[in-house]
């Protein structure tokens, strides 16, 4: 490639939302300073909306907007496209066409790196331009350039993070106030911390887009979604909050991707016990964190706003930004994707954990023995065990048993569910 002849370098944004607000305010706020550290000037020539009447958080020109995502894409005066309007259709076409248009893209849509990543980035390094996504996960936690540059050296063992802040506000807040689940997400919703329909975050699917993205950049290759156990936090009692925290735990959604021996890896989202210890454990409210583990580095954590427009809107810049300097010296399509074996993901049935496991049981003698009996059945060893009586002639057993493959535990689950004195299996966890 020729390095750049031009004066400037044209910006098109698809989106003012909250992360297009967030990116043409500081592109606007402080653009002597970016200009100063790419060396050469920006200008935002275009950005598409879905509505040209509605009110925005951004102060811009007006002429600026259209609602023709294609006067942007198509352009010829565009070197960077920006896609920020979110989900796969038609964010997937307009991505995919103004590569074919040549432009430098920019996105921080983390649904449609996951799910249709694949043909994006084999489009933009066909045409040695450069495709980067650092908004999509974590907001504006850097996390995959790090990876895919300082840390590129280490083979990743680990990557394991709190990454997504919905959920994580909602646990606090239940963690500190001993409060229901539905009352804190009635209250996180009056405050704009969740969504009118909450589903993504609180079911895991957020959180599931964004550790297949990690994992395929830590395990160097390409993680289908749908390969990724799932499960959301709706089935947290406040009664499992108070049991973690006695028994010096603390209740967090985590993603976590795991090399394995034999080309498999691990790579799941499900509310964890973690010790309270844990690197992660202090990461409250709507932070977010990232734990990665590497061969030579060994531990490293990230922390910060892992959403919101300030946040997320500072790693669309940083990765604009790069692609300025790769512009200006002809090197786009430097670091393209990196997903260059197979490995296989583990079924959750044969992933080892220790497990928690609440139960509701009639308060009688022998109950403890015929429960542990099936335990054991399923080679499933008991770590720590609190039995309490709760009203009437019931009692609440919790259960923390050492490592065991999933599949035993379901299988202990299922029939310690049909034994006559046990009332229900409450809930079923992981701990790390
Ligand atoms: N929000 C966050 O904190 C956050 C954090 C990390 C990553 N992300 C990701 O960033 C992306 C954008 O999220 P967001 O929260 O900014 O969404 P948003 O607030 O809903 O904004 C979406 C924008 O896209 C525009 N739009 C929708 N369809 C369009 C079309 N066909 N043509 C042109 N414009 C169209 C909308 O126009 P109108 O305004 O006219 O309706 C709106 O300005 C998503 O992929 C999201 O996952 C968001």
């Amino acid at each position: 490639m020729q390095p750049w002849k031009k004066d400037r370098i044209e910006i098109g944004i698809l989106g003012l939302g909250v992360v297009g607000s967030g990116t043409v305010d500081l592109l606007q706020k402080n653009c002597a300073e970016i200009e100063q550290k790419i060396g050469i000037p920006l200008h935002i020539k275009r950005i598409a909306v879905r509505d040209l009447e509605k009110p925005r958080a951004v102060k811009v020109d007006r002429a600026l907007l259209t609602n023709n995502a294609y006067e942007v894409i198509d352009d010829p005066d565009i070197d960077i496209v920006c896609e920020l309007i979110g989900g796969v259709d038609p964010a997937k076409e307009f991505v995919l066409r103004a590569l074919h248009n040549g432009k430098q893209v920019v996105t921080a849509n983390k649904e449609m790196i996951a799910k249709e990543g694949q043909p994006l980035m084999e489009a933009a390094s066909h045409a040695n331009l450069d495709f980067q996504f650092e908004g999509s996960v974590a907001g504006g936690i850097p996390i995959i350039q790090p990876m895919k540059n300082a840390l590129a050296g280490n083979q990743i063992e680990e990557v394991m993070g709190i990454i997504n802040g919905t959920t994580n506000y909602i646990l606090t807040k239940m963690t500190r106030e001993h409060a229901d689940f539905d009352a804190v997400l009635a209250e996180a919703q009056a405050h704009g911390y969740a969504e009118v329909d909450p589903t993504n975050d609180i079911e895991g699917y957020d959180a599931q887009y964004k550790i297949a993205i990690l994992s395929s950049i830590a395990f160097t290759s390409r993680i289908n979604v749908n390969d990724v156990y799932v499960e959301g936090i709706t089935h947290i009692a406040k009664a499992d909050i108070a049991y973690a925290e006695e028994l010096g735990y603390i209740i967090k959604l985590v993603g976590i991707g795991r090399r394995m021996e034999g080309n498999r890896v691990q790579v799941r989202v499900h509310p964890t016990l973690l010790p309270k210890s844990h690197p992660l454990a202090s990461t409250h409210d709507v932070y977010n964190a990232v734990l990665v583990r590497g061969y030579s580095v060994g531990d490293v954590m990230f922390y910060g706003r892992g959403a919101g427009s300030g946040p997320t809107g500072s790693a669309v810049v940083g990765d604009i930004m790069d692609v300025c300097r790769n512009l200006r010296f002809g090197s786009t399509g430097r670091v393209s994707c990196t997903c260059f074996e197979h490995k296989t993901v583990v079924p959750m049935d044969d992933v080892c954990t220790r497990h928690y496991l609440r139960m509701d049981v009639q308060d009688k003698p022998g109950v403890l023995a015929r429960i542990a009996y099936e335990l054991g059945e399923n080679a499933i060893s008991i770590e720590t065990v609190v039995q309490r009586a709760t009203f009437g002639d019931q009692a609440e057993i919790v259960w923390i048993t050492h490592e065991a493959p999933n599949a035993n535990v379901r299988r202990a689950k299922e029939r310690i569910a049909q034994l006559p004195v046990v009332i229900s299996v409450a809930n079923w966890l992981r701990v790390e």
